[in-house]
């Protein structure tokens, strides 16, 4: 049975030429399946050993076992290759250059006036302050009417206020021009005692000049309790002047008028260029304003259903981007909405 040997001598040859040009692992597999699975030569030589006379099987079944060996031994072999040049081909695409230089990353900051808020934040809650929060879209309610403020007040003069096109009433939303609202819906979602900040974006209709633009920031402060005097008002805006300026700060205070508080008042502090000598910086007087203050009036107290005769408070407004000015010495408020980085760069 000679022939079946050299049949399958020949199917050796002809697999192994094909096996050279085999170059990926699939096509050795589907190779691999087709010259040593069932279906091949080889496994139907094998299938036809035992109609052999018992002395060729012997011997026939060793040379179609030696075939069926080289030509596995040649697969695993190709494959090998195979492999390896697939594997080298791939650090070469995915070759990495460790020895470049990096590209560096240059941190990020917080704008000035962030820091500034979130500083001035902190000092109230050290003293035991909540922070609260309102929405930027307001009602005329909340803005004007629950703080004391009745529609022929000029502050609502469409020339002063941005309002929004919502509802019926042309004037009944706005971009809320203060952060005081903040304090009537607090109040009306909270039984006393009441201490708050609530720092946030404003909105007026202001033409940009050094010392205007049309948003900016402020910080509302609210102190509601039994007994509550103006000299708690003092000793609490003096200490708050204090920890951001430094402890030679001296403060005073002059009579003032807004609607929800009664009395009101201007707080000033020392100018910060001269130290209360006369400047540029304060016009001479050696005093720069700070903010607005007061004891809150009873009808606000009304407007929120609690009783003026059990209760007081004190409440006060500040601007963030002027507290930024005034410390750091900027003079002027468009820098703090310029995108050029060497204005933002000073302020890491
Ligand atoms: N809301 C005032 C403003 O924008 C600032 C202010 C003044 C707030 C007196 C207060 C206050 O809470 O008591 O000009």
């Amino acid at each position: 049975m000679d022939d079946v040997l050299a049949r399958l001598r020949g199917v050796e040859e002809e697999a192994l030429s094909r096996l050279e040009s085999a170059g990926t692992a699939a096509e050795i597999d589907a190779l691999e399946r087709e010259v040593l699975g069932n279906a091949s030569a080889i496994g139907a030589a094998k299938r036809g050993l035992r109609d052999l006379p018992e002395e060729q099987r012997r011997e026939v079944g060793r040379g179609i076992n030696d075939i069926a060996a080289r030509l596995g031994a040649c697969l695993a072999a190709r494959r090998a290759s195979v492999a390896a040049g697939e594997e080298a081909e791939r650090l070469q695409r995915e070759r990495l250059d460790l020895t470049l230089p990096g590209r560096g990353t240059r941190p990020g900051a917080a704008h000035l006036v962030m820091q500034v808020f979130e500083e001035v934040t902190d000092i109230f809650v050290a003293l035991g302050y909540t922070v609260a929060d309102g929405p930027e879209a307001e009602t005329a309610f909340y803005n004007f009417d629950a703080l004391n403020t009745p529609p022929a007040h000029p502050a609502r003069l469409e020339s002063d206020t941005l309002y929004v096109e919502h509802g019926p009433d042309p004037e009944g939303v706005l971009l809320r021009t203060q952060t005081s609202p903040v304090q009537v819906r607090y109040m009306e979602q909270h039984r006393p005692p009441v201490y708050i900040v609530s720092p946030g974006r404003v909105f007026r209709r202001d033409t940009m000049d050094a010392t205007h633009t049309p948003v900016f920031h402020q910080i509302e402060g609210l102190a509601v309790d039994t007994d509550v005097t103006f000299a708690d008002l003092k000793g609490t805006l003096a200490h708050f002047a204090r920890e951001f300026f430094g402890p030679e700060q001296q403060v005073r205070f002059l009579p003032h008028f807004f609607p929800f508080t009664e009395p009101s008042a201007e707080m000033h502090t020392t100018c910060f260029a001269c130290n209360g000598a006369g400047c540029r910086v304060c016009g001479g007087s050696g005093w720069i304003e700070l903010l607005g203050c007061g004891m809150v009036d009873p009808n606000v107290f009304q407007a929120v259903g609690y009783d003026p005769t059990a209760v007081s408070g004190f409440a006060f407004g500040v601007g963030l981007d002027r507290l930024a000015m005034i410390r750091y010495g900027v003079p002027e408020l468009r820098y703090f909405f310029d995108p050029d980085l060497r204005v933002l760069e000073q302020f890491r």
